[in-house]
């Protein structure tokens, strides 16, 4: 194990700043490959000094970090503004305690606000899914010791490169692949307990426990415990959670970021039921909203809205995103939880409408859960994000502020989401004047 002692001399005033934007810094090292634990010290005596200790299993983990994510973070958090001085020291620790065979959950509340947990309690099914694929299709022996090219791992198992892909994501997303430079590697615990051959082999313990008959009747828990249960699904539902999502903690992580005076239009694209058009109005009582999304959407939009007291304020526009967008000046457009769904072309064809859309100086806001990078080192519900759906965009920062660019948008921002509860950053552009 290696260690790796950041002393930090922030400028003053700007600590707490400083700590906000080292949470994003804890949150990209504790997915790579090879973390073990990261610590953040503060001295009350003086607060301009900063202790960062770092935890890896190896130097080789670090250097990897170092080339891969690094620069990334770098760029997206923007430091260097915030200390006056940094040490560094890297420590071998020649008696470490634990071992190198983790799997990671990324549950860690310090990551974000409350609500964030249970977001990913509820999506864990899918990592069982998931996890029971990789065993099926023979994945961890499929994977050579030294690492295997995605495209010739996917010929051994019989699938295509992109669909292998996602699923090398997700599996890397708890430390059991990882995926560098294309290759794909196996880590030690996935040796260990899932490569049949190993005397610990844990593989018929996965495919017994995830077995589709008793799937299906955990699928049924309510019926097996006699609990009367409503199964309502549908539009309605789907709406009502990305009201609950923004509810508990998404709309104020937003707002937190976000300075829109002087802004008259929004344009609210697949707004839902208009959670963030009604907080965005309330902030700033000179805006006019319009929220576009489908017909079914309209009811629950309209009683939200009316509830607010913003029915003459903010309008609904029921149609289609793919098709067109509202016309009017908009001097801000709003895309909240929309592009990751969407294909690439059909995403970058949004983007450019949106962009059209925007009066010059207009601001586009992408706000969204955004997968890691490299890929392949989560966020956990960013990896496992539409599995199910190969075709789904699942954007990077860095593919996603492209698209933006393309579409001849400038001035790209990317801020982190301080409590949020599933789209982490918020990314921000300018329609040149
Ligand atoms: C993932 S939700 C995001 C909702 C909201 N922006 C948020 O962040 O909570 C996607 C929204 O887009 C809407 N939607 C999906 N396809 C659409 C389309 N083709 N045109 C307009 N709205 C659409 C859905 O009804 C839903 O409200």
């Amino acid at each position: 194990m290696i260690v790796k002692l950041i002393l930090v001399k922030v400028v003053p005033g700007r600590r707490d700043e400083f700590i906000r934007q080292q949470r994003v810094w804890n949150d990209v090292m504790s997915r790579q490959p090879g973390f073990l634990g990261v610590q953040v010290a503060t001295d009350p005596q003086s607060p301009e000094d900063i202790t960062i200790m770092v935890a890896m299993e190896s130097r080789e983990a670090l250097e990897r970090f170092m080339k891969g994510s690094h620069d990334n973070v770098e760029r997206q958090t923007s430091m260097k503004s915030l200390y006056s001085s940094l040490k560094v020291q890297v420590l071998d620790v020649v008696d470490s305690v634990g071992t190198t065979e983790q799997v990671r959950v990324d549950l860690a509340a310090s990551r974000s606000g409350k609500g964030h947990p249970v977001a990913v309690l509820s999506e864990l099914y899918r990592v069982s899914a998931i996890l029971r694929v990789g065993v099926q299709a023979g994945l961890f022996e499929a994977v050579d010791a030294g690492g295997t090219a995605l495209t010739a791992l996917a010929a051994r198992c019989g699938t295509a490169p992109e669909h292998l892909r996602r699923l090398v994501e997700g599996l890397a997303s708890f430390d059991l692949l990882a995926l560098e430079d294309e290759t794909v590697r196996i880590r030690p615990a996935a040796v260990r307990y899932l490569r049949r051959g190993s005397p610990e082999y844990l593989g018929d313990l996965v495919l017994h426990n995830t077995r589709p008959a008793l799937w299906k009747r955990w699928a049924e828990l309510g019926e097996q415990l006699g609990l009367p249960v409503r199964e309502e699904e549908g539009h309605e539902r789907f709406i009502l959670a990305m009201k609950g999502i923004a509810r508990a903690g998404q709309v104020e992580a937003l707002l937190r970021v976000l300075d829109l005076r002087g802004r008259r239009r929004l344009l609210d694209i697949g707004g839902a039921e208009a959670s963030y058009t009604v907080a965005l109005c309330q902030r700033y009582p000179e805006l006019q909203g319009v929220v576009l999304d489908l017909a079914a959407t309209e009811p629950l939009a309209r009683a939200d809205l009316e509830e607010a007291g913003l029915g003459e304020r903010v309008r609904f526009i029921a149609g289609d995103y793919r098709q067109q967008l509202p016309s009017g000046d908009f001097d801000v457009i709003l895309l909240s939880n929309i592009l990751r769904g969407e294909k690439r072309g059909e995403a970058a064809a949004l983007v450019r409408r949106a962009a059209n859309s925007l009066s010059p100086g207009g601001l586009l806001i992408v706000q969204d859960l955004f997968v890691g990078e490299p890929r392949g080192t989560g966020p956990l519900l960013a990896a496992l994000f539409g599995l199910h759906l190969p075709e789904a965009m699942n954007g990077s920062v860095s593919e996603v502020s492209a698209l933006l660019q393309e579409a001849g948008l400038t001035s790209v921002r990317v801020q982190p989401l301080d409590g949020y509860v599933v789209a982490d950053q918020v990314i921000t552009a300018v329609r040149p004047a």
